[in-house]
C-alpha cells in the first residue's frame, strides 16, 4: 500500500542571530490510509512545526528542506498559494488546539461550515446547509439548529471547538492533522470526538497524524507512534510494541514518568535533566546528556537508525545478538 503521506528526512530551520534554529531535524515517517500515527514528546520538540510544514503554513525567511515530502503522492512543496487553497481544508485538513482564531468572528458558524461545502464539494446551499446541520450534531453539539445561526462569541471554547472539528471532517478528507485536537475540550465530549474520528476513518479510509501529551489518548486511538525528541524522531513503533517494549532510553523515561492505570504509582519517575537548547545543537545524539546507559560514542556521531529506533545501544544490542547467534 502506498503511504496517504511521505516524509523523508525534513529540516525546518528559523534564522536566529546570523545563524540558523534547526526546530525539526531529519524527521521521516509515513502516514498509510486509514491508520493514525501518533506524534508524542516533550515541548518544544518540534511536532507543530512538523505539522506547520507539511500544511504549508511556515513561510520565508524559515527553511523547509526534504529530500521528500508527498502527499497523495504529489509533492507538497513549492506549490503556488492557489494550489495550497484547493487542498487545505479539502483533503488534508487540519485542526489545532486553539479553535478560537479558526473561526471568522463576523460569521455566523452555519455560513462558515458551509463554506467548505460549497468551495470544495461543489454543493448548492439547501443540501450544504443541511450537510453543516448534519455535522454540527456528528460533533456533539447540542441545539444544532440554535448553533447553526449563532456567532463565534455566543458559544463556549469547547462548542467552538466542536465546530472546528466539524469544518476540518466535513469534506471526508484523506489526512488530517491533529494537534492537541481535544485538549480543550472535557473527557465525555473528548471521547466523542475521537470516536467520530475512529468511524470516520472506516468510513472514508482517512489518515490522522495525532498530535498529544496525553498517552492514554495514544494507546486508545492510535495505530503506530512516532516519539520526537530535540527536533528528531527518536523511535517509531505500532502502539502496541512501543506500550509493551519500549526500545529508546527516552521512549522508556517518557512512559516511566506518566500515570498509568496498570502500574503502580510509586514507580512513578521523571528523567533528570533538560532538553537540549537548540541554540547550540550537540554533536551526537541529543538525548546522549540525559541518557543513563550511554556509550562513549554518543557523545560524538549522530545514531544510526536500526528497526525503527535512533539510538547507539541497538547497534550493541544488534552485535551481542549476532555474536551470540
Ligand atoms: N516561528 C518560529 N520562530 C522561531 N522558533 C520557532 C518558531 N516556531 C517554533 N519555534 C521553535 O521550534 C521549537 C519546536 O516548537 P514546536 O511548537 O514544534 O514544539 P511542540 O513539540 O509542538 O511543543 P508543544 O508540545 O508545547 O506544543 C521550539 O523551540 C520553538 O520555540
Ligand atoms: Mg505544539
Amino acid at each position: 500500500m502506498e503511504p496517504v503521506l511521505l516524509v523523508d528526512n525534513l529540516t525546518v530551520a528559523f534564522p536566529y542571530r546570523k545563524s540558523w534554529l534547526e526546530a525539526v531535524r531529519g524527521v521521516s515517517f509515513q502516514l498509510y490510509p486509514g491508520e493514525t500515527l501518533a506524534l508524542v514528546g516533550e515541548s518544544g520538540s518540534g511536532k507543530s512545526v512538523t505539522s506547520a510544514a507539511i500544511m504549508g503554513l511556515i513561510d520565508p525567511p524559515a527553511r523547509i528542506q526534504a529530500d521528500r515530502l508527498l502527499f497523495e503522492g504529489k509533492p507538497l512543496l513549492r506549490q503556488s498559494e492557489s494550489q495550497w487553497r484547493k487542498l487545505r481544508g479539502n483533503r488534508l485538513a487540519m485542526i489545532f488546539q486553539d479553535s478560537t482564531t479558526a473561526l471568522n468572528p463576523v460569521l455566523r458558524i452555519g455560513e462558515q461550515v458551509m463554506e467548505p461545502l460549497l468551495l470544495h464539494e461543489g454543493k448548492d446551499s439547501t443540501s450544504a446547509r443541511l450537510e453543516a446541520l448534519a455535522w454540527l450534531a456528528r460533533v456533539g453539539l447540542p441545539q444544532p439548529d440554535r448553533v447553526f445561526h449563532s456567532f463565534p462569541h455566543e458559544l463556549s471554547g469547547g462548542m467552538r471547538q466542536r465546530v472546528v472539528i466539524a469544518m476540518a471532517l466535513c469534506c471526508r478528507p484523506s489526512v488530517v492533522i491533529a494537534d492537541e485536537p481535544t485538549t480543550s475540550l472535557d473527557v465525555t465530549v473528548q471521547a466523542q470526538i475521537l470516536q467520530l474520528l475512529r468511524s470516520l476513518q472506516d468510513e472514508v479510509g482517512m489518515a490522522v497524524l495525532l498530535i498529544t501529551h496525553d498517552l492514554g489518548v495514544v494507546e486508545e486511538q492510535a495505530h503506530r507512534v512516532a516519539v520526537c525528541y530535540a527536533g528528531e524522531i527518536v523511535e517509531t513503533a505500532t502502539c502496541e510494541e512501543l506500550f509493551s517494549n519500549p526500545r529508546h532510553p527516552y521512549t522508556r523515561g517518557l512512559l516511566d514518568s506518566i500515570p498509568r492505570l496498570d502500574r503502580p504509582v510509586s514507580k512513578l519517575t521523571s528523567i533528570p535533566g533538560t532538553p537540549p537548547s537548540l541554540h547550540d545543537p550537540l554533536p551526537g545524539c541529543p538525548f546522549q546528556p540525559r541518557c543513563g546507559p550511554r556509550l562513549e560514542r554518543c557523545s560524538r556521531e549522530p545514531a544510526p537508525e536500526i528497526e525503527g529506533v535512533r539510538c547507539w545501544l541497538m547497534e550493541k544490542e544488534a552485535a551481542v545478538e549476532s555474536s551470540a547467534g
